[in-house]
């Protein structure tokens, strides 16, 4: 028998492969479980995937194409007021490689990142496969599911602590946080010295006028702040595995090494897909956000009928549901689910336990699937726990 390494046995299953085999194998069961756009690729990116492929048979510079990192420059300012040059700039296979890779290039064995709780699930796997440390601080329901720059201030180690991380828009809250809290997050970390991990993966999912800013905007953030960003969810590009972070330029280049021992580079034919896209009119995202707005408007008054309290997520593609009320077991409740109505979602303690008590429904689905999906999660409470 091979011996497998500790590190590997304390990483906890993995629940995308579950949602993904049970998606393609059991075709039966409604998923209101994926984290990925349920969009096809835009037309025009359709059309140049065939042109690109007989030019992208070679590894790229390892740091992604001189080409893209321009076009992401660019887009960062525009976008983002964002200033960043081609060297700040870490092109990656999927933004999650992204965060991996600054992780091992930021953290020492034992030292400290500051984790939201409930987070995406690949944080704090991140965070344990380098040894490092995660300190939580949870976000509240009553606050919207907003960091409070007060409770994070509480578990800073001087010593010890090196990175807060923040999400916005926040898989799996939906929260978008507000400039004023990232103001008094970026002065926490100016008086901790802290670097900050942004992961905007949502930055274009956005509800109700609601307006994203990264932190890496504001005044004197640059050489601390590291911004997670993706073709994934913005152009419904996964599949393709492209994304980037902009860092201060000594941990780019780090980033750089650990990614050049990981996997070279990122595919060469997602980075040229990529540029293409960048060029794309905003409409696209634009259809994309409208269509997932009706559906956000169509599931969340449903989950709240059925006595699921839901906030209403101002970015994202999540409801997050408490169900204290009924189970204080969500993974039963999503197994019990699954089993008895054939409805699958993510249990809430998947993102940390303070998302005990929650369900996350995703709307990345056609809106036939969400009501088909809620009539039976109606059924299953009806006759299930009450
Ligand atoms: C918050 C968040 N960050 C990062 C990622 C990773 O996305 P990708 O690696 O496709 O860029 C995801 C994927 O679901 C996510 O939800």
């Amino acid at each position: 028998m091979v011996h497998i390494s500790e590190r590997e046995e304390q990483l906890p299953d993995l629940v995308i492969e579950r949602l993904l085999e049970l998606m393609t194998d059991h075709p039966e069961v409604l998923s209101l479980g994926p984290g990925e756009p349920d969009f096809s690729l835009p037309k025009p990116l359709v059309s140049e995937i065939k042109k690109l492929a007989n030019q992208s048979n070679h590894y790229s510079t390892p740091g992604g194409l001189l080409e893209l990192r321009e076009a992401i420059c660019k887009k960062l300012k525009k976008e983002n007021d964002i200033k960043a040059n081609p060297e700040n700039v870490v092109v990656t296979s999927g933004s999650q490689e992204a965060l991996l890779l600054a992780t091992a290039t930021t953290l020492d064995v034992s030292e400290e990142i500051l984790l939201p709780n409930p987070s995406y699930m690949a944080y704090l796997p991140t965070v344990e496969i380098f040894n490092a440390v995660p300190k939580f601080f949870q976000l509240r329901e009553e606050n919207a599911f907003e960091p409070n720059p007060d409770e994070i201030k509480k578990q800073i180690n001087e010593r010890k602590t090196k990175v807060l991380l923040i999400n916005s828009p926040a898989n799996p809250t939906g929260n978008v946080i507000r400039k004023k809290v990232l103001e008094e997050l970026a002065d926490l970390a100016v008086e901790y010295d802290l670097a900050i991990f942004s992961d905007e993966a949502y930055e274009y999912i956005l509800y109700d006028d609601v307006k994203h800013i990264s932190i890496g905007s504001l005044n004197g953030m640059s050489d601390r702040v590291f911004t997670f960003q993706t073709m994934s969810k913005s152009y419904a590009m996964c599949g393709f595995r492209l994304g980037y972070v902009a860092a201060p330029e000594q941990a780019a280049k780090g980033i750089k090494k650990m990614h050049v021992e990981a996997s070279i580079c990122a595919p060469t034919i997602s980075q040229k897909l990529a540029v293409k896209a960048l060029q794309l009119p905003k409409k696209y995202v634009h259809g994309m956000v409208k269509e997932y707005q009706q559906r956000r408007d169509v599931i969340v008054p449903r989950l709240n009928e059925l006595g699921l309290m839901t906030p209403v997520p101002k970015g994202a593609f999540y409801a997050f549901s408490n169900i204290s009320h009924i189970s204080k077991n969500s993974k039963k409740f999503a197994f019990d689910l699954l089993k008895k109505q054939k409805v699958a979602a993510v249990p809430g303690i998947d993102f940390g336990s303070a998302g005990e008590g929650y369900m996350r429904f995703s709307f990345a689905t056609k809106l036939s699937i969400i009501e088909k999906a809620l009539n039976r999660l109606e059924k299953f409470i009806s006759q299930t726990h009450r």
